[in-house]
């Protein structure tokens, strides 16, 4: 037996034990939009999160990272909620031009094409090293437009226990920390409308602590940064990386703590920031509780003593959830049988997809209800990283569709 990650909380069942999703069934759910694989986003609990950040950080800036998902309707919605956008790609940008907030454009190998469209755009570019920032300069200069830019900057520090580091050792992320300084001086020099620095170490950190200590040095990083150069930025993107419990054991994340941490290191800072804005740029911790997975199984089988479900879904769709995006050792994800969610668990099966490989494992030796051909599973925790990071042309299966509520 594997455990299951913990169900976000929240979610209930109706008094015949159908899972609701912001108020509906799932069944009623996948009914709406003709059928499974269906991915559900509710809009009010990407509120409510909105919400928890406003009060535990106020006046700092909230920025979403339209990679963790680009659905359309939610990006409208969450445009509601939050003070910019951060892209990593033109097509992403392109998505978020039209909503009318500030935008940044942070990733490695920007082609010259999109450098160009995000000038035009007055994007702020979030330079991710020397060689980015010739061709940048080189660029507006022939449009003759001072770019927006900022540096990234690769700090000498990681973000302890993130799922995944962005910092702390050499990196095709930002400019090394020891660089920056004269990157800044050269592209004021250069005319550019210098914005400020950039600094993002990681991704899915659950440790309140860690996240603290990391803020401190990262808010220390850029002040040292700005007195080396010389220049005070107008804009301090000190990252993100909150995290979600996705897993058996995993703890959530303390946001309150951050928060209030974060407001004492503020007031203490350097003086060269004291005019400083400061933003924190998140997905997953924005919508990944929001969005549910939700795949009808179509198989049940017993081999050689397991009990196989298998399901119309699959890792084209929920890569995550297969342990195959980044996870060093497979754990199951929250998962249930959304028309039995008032069901108690009563055997071990192992919940797969319809790919043609053994990778495609949704739930492995999971303790739950006795399931038949036609009950509907969720996979809960699929709001971020879930379609958009999935091989969905893998076997040219159907994609999969998307509800926001
Ligand atoms: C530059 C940048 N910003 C934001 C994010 C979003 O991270 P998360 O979804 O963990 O909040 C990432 C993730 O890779 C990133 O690289």
């Amino acid at each position: 037996m594997k455990p299951l990650g913990p169900i976000p909380a929240g979610f209930v069942a109706n008094g015949t034990g159908q899972l609701l999703i912001g108020g509906t069934t799932a069944e009623a759910l996948a009914d709406r939009v003709g059928g499974t694989p269906l991915f559900v986003y509710d809009a009010a609990r990407v509120a409510a999160q909105a919400a928890r950040f406003r009060v535990a950080f106020p006046g700092i800036a909230l920025h979403y990272a339209i990679k963790a998902n680009p659905y359309a309707p939610l990006l409208l919605e969450i445009a509601k909620l939050i003070d910019g956008f951060d892209v990593a790609s033109q097509a992403e940008l392109e998505r978020v031009a039209d909503l009318g907030l500030p935008i940044s454009f942070a990733g490695p190998g920007k082609r010259d094409q999109e450098l160009e469209t995000a000038i035009r755009a007055g994007v702020t570019i979030n330079l991710e090293s020397e060689g980015e920032a010739d061709r940048t300069l080189a660029i507006a200069g022939r449009l003759g437009i001072a770019p927006r830019l900022a540096v990234r900057v690769n700090p000498p520090f990681g973000l302890k226990g993130a799922g995944m580091k962005m910092g702390g050792h050499g990196s095709q992320f930002g400019v090394d920390h020891d660089r920056a300084a004269v990157l800044v001086r050269r592209l004021v020099e250069a005319g550019a409308d210098w914005q400020g620095l950039h600094i993002f170490g990681g991704s899915q950190a659950l440790n309140a602590a860690a996240l603290i200590d990391y803020q401190r040095q990262t808010v220390a990083l850029a002040a040292a940064i700005a007195d080396q150069a010389g220049h005070a930025p107008r804009h301090v993107n000190l990252g993100g990386g909150f995290g979600i419990a996705y897993f058996a054991k995993d703890l959530p994340l303390d946001l309150e703590a951050v928060g209030a941490a974060l407001a004492r290191t503020l007031s203490e800072r350097p003086s060269i920031l004291r005019d400083t804005s400061f933003a924190i740029e998140l997905g997953r911790w924005l919508v990944g509780e929001a969005g549910v997975y939700l795949t009808r199984i179509v198989d049940r089988k017993v081999s050689r003593g397991r009990t196989f479900l298998v399901t119309d879904g699959g890792l084209h769709h929920m890569l995550a959830a297969s342990g195959n995006f980044g996870q060093l050792l497979r754990r199951n994800y929250p998962v249930a049988i959304a028309n039995r969610f008032g069901d108690a668990p009563e055997e071990e099966t192992t919940v797969v997809g319809c790919l043609c490989t053994p990778l495609d494992l949704l739930a492995d030796e999971a303790l739950l209800p006795r399931a038949e051909v036609g009950d509907l599973v969720a996979i809960f925790c699929a709001g971020a990283y879930g379609l958009s990071a999935s091989p969905s042309a893998f076997l040219s299966q159907p994609t999969a569709r998307e509800l926001l509520l």
